[in-house]
């Protein structure tokens, strides 16, 4: 992932940077660095571990100049320490920050050492800084070498080089990773999104891959590949995207988590036409066109697709393959049967998700982005775009974006079962009405802190946890157990409960948590008994449940309700407990909610 970010022309160019850097932190947090060119010469300073670490690193020791580069790092080639920091410099001449994977790094790097050139990291990303003074040795001026450069490298990469010789411009280039440049009033800016220059610009010119430019303190020159000028057009990016604060809460995720009836009021109100009715954002024969549909995501927006797979089908008959993104082109999937992909992300920056979706159209798919950063690749490149209005979400671990991510495909699912005649006016209108109730029924399940907070703390005494759901409610169980081990660290797996009798169930043992989700659906006989079946072998069964449900079991250890609903909209009112069981059990252990370990918020590498 990472996050990289440039300044050219900016009288406080270091405050300019690590004020970028902050907008970026959700992109990596491993370590972050920032270099100038002060006097004719490169001045560096980089620190391992969060951005704070370099803030007082500037501060013991300023850096000046008007014109630099930074990054925030997420580790993938070399340990986290202070060497394979960026940015990287090579002979004291050209320093560069990356975000990618130069693939071909190896080949690369033997041949460079080869002629003398000493790396001082272990990183696929210092080849770069090396290239640049091999081909500025060779005489090639700045837009002549990176061309060159462009045509050594393989794989995915968003760069920024600031070279001694030539200390009015930065060299810029992207394939596949994020890249804004930012035009301003006689200062130009790079980032890895628009949010990164927020405080400084809002006119944005986005590369497409394997464009370079050359960015100076007056404007920005676009070269396409092969060294031809290109034209890519400014535009002018929302004003509201600056920096968010936890707004008195103690976390992001404890914020975001309280933000979803918001989330999920202005996702919807992005789904309702002028006549007050569903929309799905295309028109009636763009919708009767779809005829299967392949949902590509990860993470957490894999299981929202999981959930409006049983929606989709359910309410309208179209097909519906559900494939994690980064397994999908590579296994050269069949396409016949689908005529739509619809490619959810919270970011609209995840690589295999991106990946997945140019394979997708490269099959003559329409492709749909469902995605919350407006802005985003994803929202770009996608055929048609369907919003969530969740706000920006800072905590590494999604929660209000998924919520509104389910909001959007069931209204998306409703109005695709209208268009193709399997629902009639009067059941979309009941339907439509019963989704108006949404942030009104999550509003009241955010009073559960106090409900869970004991049964937290005594799961945060476990090694490992069971979840459990049956119908719709199984991809929210995947959804809650990626949840808590991603926040508690403490192992969890999420099963269909008609599925463990068929292994899982050999893993039951006295005291162990089965977090179970349940629903007054036409399945839930059926998931009771599966759960009690755990609960017969020792499975200390904590429910998440609506009322109606709960009070038909008499087996469970610890019960949280949330109000009555259409089993359509279970998954989405549940999925609220099973995000404050994650985060208060987080909360007890001492991990770093907003930031876990070994995380970033967007992964734009494969
Ligand atoms: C988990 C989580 C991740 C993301 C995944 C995809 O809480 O947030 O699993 O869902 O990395 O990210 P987006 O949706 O930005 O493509």
């Amino acid at each position: 992932m990472c996050g990289i970010v440039g300044a050219v022309g900016h009288e406080n160019c270091s405050q300019a940077l690590f004020d970028s850097l902050r907008r970026l932190e959700y992109r990596g947090y491993d370590s972050s660095g920032i270099v100038t060119i002060d006097e004719s010469e490169i001045t560096l300073r980089r620190a391992v571990g969060k951005l704070i670490n370099l803030e007082r690193a500037l501060q013991v020791s300023p850096l000046s100049g008007a014109i630099g580069i930074g990054h925030t790092r997420w580790a993938t080639h070399g340990g986290v320490t202070t060497e394979n920091a960026h940015p990287h410099v090579a002979s004291g001449r050209v320093a560069i920050v990356h975000n990618g994977i130069i693939e071909n790094h190896r080949v690369l790097r033997n041949r460079l050492q080869a002629d003398g050139h000493n790396f001082s990291s272990d990183t696929d990303s210092e080849v770069l800084a090396h290239l640049f003074v091999e081909a500025l040795d060779q005489g090639l001026d700045p837009a002549r070498a990176a061309q060159q450069i462009l045509g050594q490298i393989e794989g995915a990469y968003a760069f920024a080089a600031l070279l001694v010789d030539y200390p009015d411009m930065l060299v810029v280039a992207r394939n596949a990773s994020p890249l804004a440049l930012g035009v301003g009033d006689g200062a130009c800016y790079i980032g890895s999104d628009a949010i990164a220059l927020s405080h400084l610009t809002r006119k944005v010119i986005y590369l497409k891959d394997h464009d370079f430019a050359l960015v100076r303190a007056d404007g920005v020159t676009v070269y396409q590949a092969d060294g031809t000028p290109a034209n890519r057009e400014s535009v002018i990016v929302a004003a509201n995207q600056g920096l968010v604060d936890k707004g008195g809460y103690r976390h992001f995720m404890e914020k975001e988590i309280h933000e979803q009836p918001d989330a999920i009021a202005h996702s919807l109100a992005a789904m309702t036409g002028a006549d007050g009715r569903l929309t799905a954002q295309l028109d009636d024969k763009e919708l009767q066109d779809i005829e299967g549909m392949v949902m590509l995501a990860a993470g957490t927006s894999h299981y929202a697709t999981q959930v409006a797979r049983y929606w989709i089908e359910s309410l309208t008959g179209v097909p519906v393959s559900c494939e994690i993104a980064s397994e999908y082109h590579y296994r050269s999937p069949a396409t016949s049967p689908y005529s739509t992909a619809l490619v959810i992300s919270q970011s609209g920056e995840s690589l295999d998700t991106l990946m997945a979706m140019r394979h997708a159209a490269a099959c003559g798919m329409k492709t749909i982005g469902l995605v919350n950063v407006p802005d985003s690749t994803i929202a770009r490149e996608a055929d048609m775009v369907l919003p969530t209005r969740a706000g920006p979400e800072i905590g590494v671990a999604s929660t209000k974006a998924f919520t509104a991510q389910l909001t959007v495909l069931l209204c998306f699912a409703v109005a695709l079962g209208r268009s193709k005649g399997m629902l009639s006016r009067d059941q979309v209108a009941d339907i439509h009405a019963k989704i108006q109730a949404l942030p009104g029924l999550v509003g009241k399940a955010l009073g559960l802190f106090d409900v869970i907070r004991p049964i937290a703390s005594h799961l945060a005494t476990a090694k490992s946890a069971l979840y459990l759901g049956r119908g719709v409610l199984y991809p929210l169980a995947l959804e809650g157990a990626l949840k808590l081990k991603e926040l508690s660290y403490i192992h969890a797996e999420g099963f269909a409960s008609g599925e463990m009798k068929h292994g899982p169930i050999a893993l039951i043992e006295d005291d162990l948590p089965v977090v179970a989700l349940l629903a007054a659906d036409p399945l839930m006989a059926k998931a009771s008994s599966n759960l009690r079946e755990a609960s017969a072998r020792g499975g200390r069964i904590i429910l998440l449940s609506e009322a109606r449900a709960a009070a038909e079991v008499d087996y469970a250890d610890a019960v949280v309700t949330v109000p009555d609903v259409d089993p359509l909209l279970a998954p989405i009112l549940l999925a609220v407990p099973a995000q404050i069981l994650a985060y208060l059990t987080a909360v007890e252990k001492g991990t770093d909610v907003d930031q876990p370990r070994n995380l970033a918020k967007s992964v734009t590498v494969e």
